[in-house]
């Protein structure tokens, strides 16, 4: 892939659906997109996409759980990425969901895993699972 342009949040608020030309840029991910003429496309509608014009809409773009074929899509808009400093920490690629900022990373792993669907979904069958097995080693041996 060729080297993106490095735009400035600065820059990235000033296409904000209002100013320059009506047009609409977003950032997912510290990667700016440049979605004017998608926003009449887009499945979800224009306006939760044009409220977040000139904005950060890393949370919104991924709490909507996108399908591959969108996120393939939103690839064609992208015109450039925010510098190294200026791109939130809740919205650095690696980190989605940025909880407990601050804490230490162990800390920090540990709450997400112990707080995300899949784990709880197999943690409370393997307990009850449990629970019951040693009832039945103790009620009946
Ligand atoms: C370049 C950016 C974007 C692209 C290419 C895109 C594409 C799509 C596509 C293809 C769908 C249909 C469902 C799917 O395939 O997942 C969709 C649905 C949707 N999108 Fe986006 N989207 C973008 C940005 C956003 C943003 C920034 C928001 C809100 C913050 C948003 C909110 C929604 C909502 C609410 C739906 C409807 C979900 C539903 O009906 O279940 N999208 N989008």
């Amino acid at each position: 892939m060729p080297e993106l342009r490095v735009i400035s949040l600065d820059e990235v608020s000033k296409h904000n659906y209002e100013d320059v030309d009506k047009s609409c840029w977003i950032i997912i991910s510290g990667k700016v997109y440049d979605v004017t003429k998608f926003l009449n496309e887009h499945p979800g509608g224009e306006e939760v996409i044009t409220q977040l014009a000139g904005k950060d809409a890393t949370v919104g773009f991924l709490d909507v759980g996108h399908s591959k074929d969108a996120v393939e899509m939103a690839n064609e808009y992208i015109i450039g990425q925010l510098p190294e400093d200026e791109i939130p920490k809740s919205a650095a690629p690696s980190t989605p969901s940025g909880a407990a900022g601050g804490k230490s990373t162990i800390i920090k792993d540990f709450t997400e895993i112990m707080t995300s669907p899949t784990w709880t979904n197999f943690l409370i069958p393997t307990t009850m699972g449990i629970v019951i097995y040693v009832l039945y080693k103790t009620i009946f041996h």
